[in-house]
């Protein structure tokens, strides 16, 4: 017998449908809040040591919304900068109504302190390299797998992988930025693929512009999904 193919950009639609969808009661309360607050970051630029590129709007949006759906308790983030995917994610994660998260965030060549306003306990690694980070993470949590979602936006280094694969959870979710072309993104995921530590994982490219445009937001976004096969499931309805 034969079987059906679906392919990686067909499932992604449906995937980033989903999420938006799920999260879309929260568009309607929150956009207003949420919105505001990723503006007030942008005013942090004045304190960067390296003032670089920040995540877009829709971005911000995807990283509150997967956040909210999935409920992850322990959360890593590899370039804070101005904060708008940490306090995305923050956000994101107080919002679904879930107790005791904690966010732990590391960045290389900026120490700026993020306004936490969430109930997420957020650690900042200031002017720490994302190895630095995680080894002082894996000595204080005892190498155990807890760590449920990681947000890549800084280039992963030779040494991370295999520490990252001690302290992170095997379903973990992991949401690449920057994934296109030659970009950090996809450095990221080779490099991940190359060390054979997302044998169960499905990649889920950036959400489409058409997509965007249904949920009205007018930018792009290049953040893509590596889904563990266990966190998706089919439902009748
Ligand atoms: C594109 S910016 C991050 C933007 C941020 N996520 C936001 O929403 O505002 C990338 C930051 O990651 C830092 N970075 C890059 N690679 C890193 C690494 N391996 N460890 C720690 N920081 C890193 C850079 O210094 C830079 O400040």
């Amino acid at each position: 017998m034969k079987t059906l193919n679906i392919s990686t950009r067909l499932l992604s639609e449906a995937v980033w449908r989903r999420i938006f969808d799920n999260a879309a009661p929260r568009y309607m309360q929150k956009r207003q809040s949420f919105f505001d607050l990723m503006a007030s970051l942008d005013l942090l630029r004045k304190g960067a040591e390296y003032n670089t590129g920040s995540i877009s709007t829709s971005s911000a949006w995807a990283l509150y919304s997967v956040a909210g759906l999935f409920q992850p308790e322990k959360v890593l983030e590899v370039g804070t900068f101005i904060g708008k995917s940490t306090m995305a994610i923050a956000t994101g994660m107080h919002d679904s109504g879930l107790q005791n998260g904690i966010l732990h965030t590391c960045d290389l060549s900026n120490a700026i302190e993020l306004p936490n306003t969430t109930n997420v306990k957020i650690t900042q690694h200031k002017k720490t390299s994302s190895t630095e980070m995680f080894r002082q993470i894996q000595l204080s949590h005892n190498n155990k797998h807890q760590f449920q979602f990681i947000h890549l936006d800084g280039r992963l280094q030779n040494d991370d992988i295999p520490i990252l694969a001690k302290i992170c959870s095997t379903d973990i979710v992991i949401a690449l930025d920057d994934f296109e072309g030659f970009e950090k993104g996809t450095f990221n995921f080779a490099n991940m693929q190359a060390a054979n530590i997302l044998t169960d994982h499905i990649l889920i490219y950036p959400p489409s512009e058409a997509l965007l445009r249904d949920f009205g937001f007018v930018d792009h976004s290049t953040t893509a999904l590596l889904l563990h096969k266990n966190t998706i499931d089919f439902t009748p309805q």
